[in-house]
């Protein structure tokens, strides 16, 4: 295969409708979808608006629905597809801005509501921070695969749910929300529990689980719903016994009691004094070397 037709739908603002636009592009081994986007833009088509920025699926800006699928357009090659048509989208259950842009203004809206932050009752010292907080491998292990979400918001566009109720939190918040609950740095796991215990919250999700199919980063957003909804049952039978919270560090000895100042200051250097050094241990041997 060396040519792909890409059927793009595109948003139009303003005759606030969808039209569609065709091309036909060279492809070869390993280009991306993203790539036949830049070549459409380049070569055919200046007009053609798509979002992305890191190309390497880090950043979370190129999500489209490629072929029916959420996907990342950076990450997506076009050969993998098998397909001589490529059809790309912009993300459903998203406000379209223009051609392929979706509007995250409602996804960051939800996020902001989950407070995505650690949240402590030493606030001096998460203002002014002194040392670190102390956390087991184990505890860390508990959070961090939900710390790896790149708000791509792919796993919006494949739940049903979020479809038919815009007011659902959503999995990626709900997700977020259960990243942050489940830090042992954490302290205000109480408050994230109320907020997950909503109809809209996690009683709104139908696990559908396409949120975790799409998710390009193994993140598994139902996944999280489900250890919410268990903690949220844990605590209506009274069997919730809250969370070990990390401690501080204790201080660091005095700088110069330092074990990294175990062999004294660094001694002053001068070209001088390296060359005494240096004949000392028999490597320069005369000045020729100079
Ligand atoms: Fe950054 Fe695709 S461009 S994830």
């Amino acid at each position: 295969m060396d040519k792909v037709r890409f059927k793009l739908r595109r948003w139009d603002p303003e005759r606030k409708t969808y039209q569609t636009s065709e091309y036909e592009i060279p492809v070869r081994r390993g280009m991306t979808v993203l790539d036949g986007l830049i070549w459409i833009k380049e070569n055919i088509d200046r007009t053609v608006s798509y979002r992305a920025s890191c190309r390497m699926g880090l950043c979370g800006s190129c999500g489209m629905v490629i072929n029916g699928k959420p996907m990342l357009a950076c990450e997506t090659q076009i050969l993998h597809l098998e397909s001589n048509n490529v059809t790309v989208e912009p993300l459903y259950n998203y406000e379209p801005i223009k051609d392929l842009v979706a509007d995250f203004h409602q996804f960051f809206e939800k996020q902001r509501t989950i407070k995505p932050y650690l949240i402590r009752e030493d606030v001096e010292e998460q203002i002014n921070p002194t040392r670190e907080y102390i956390q087991s491998p184990e505890e860390w292990n508990l959070y961090i695969q939900f710390a790896m979400c790149i708000t791509c918001g792919l796993c919006y566009s494949a739940c049903p749910t979020t479809a038919t109720d815009p007011k659902y939190l959503g999995p990626q918040a709900l997700m977020n929300l259960y990243r942050f609950f489940a830090d042992s740095r954490d302290q205000a796991e109480h408050l994230r529990l109320e907020i997950a215990d909503q109809v809209d919250g996690v009683w709104g999700c139908h696990l559908a689980t396409g949120c975790s199919e799409v998710c390009p980063k193994g993140v598994d957003p139902a996944l999280a719903i489900q250890l919410l909804r268990k903690e949220l049952l844990k605590r209506s039978l009274k069997l919730y016994r809250g969370k070990k919270i990390s401690e501080l560090a204790p201080p660091l000895p005095p700088r110069n009691k330092s074990p990294y100042r175990a062999f004294g200051e660094a001694p002053e250097f001068t070209i001088e004094k390296a060359e005494e050094k240096a004949r000392e241990f028999n490597i320069l041997k005369d000045d020729r070397v100079r």
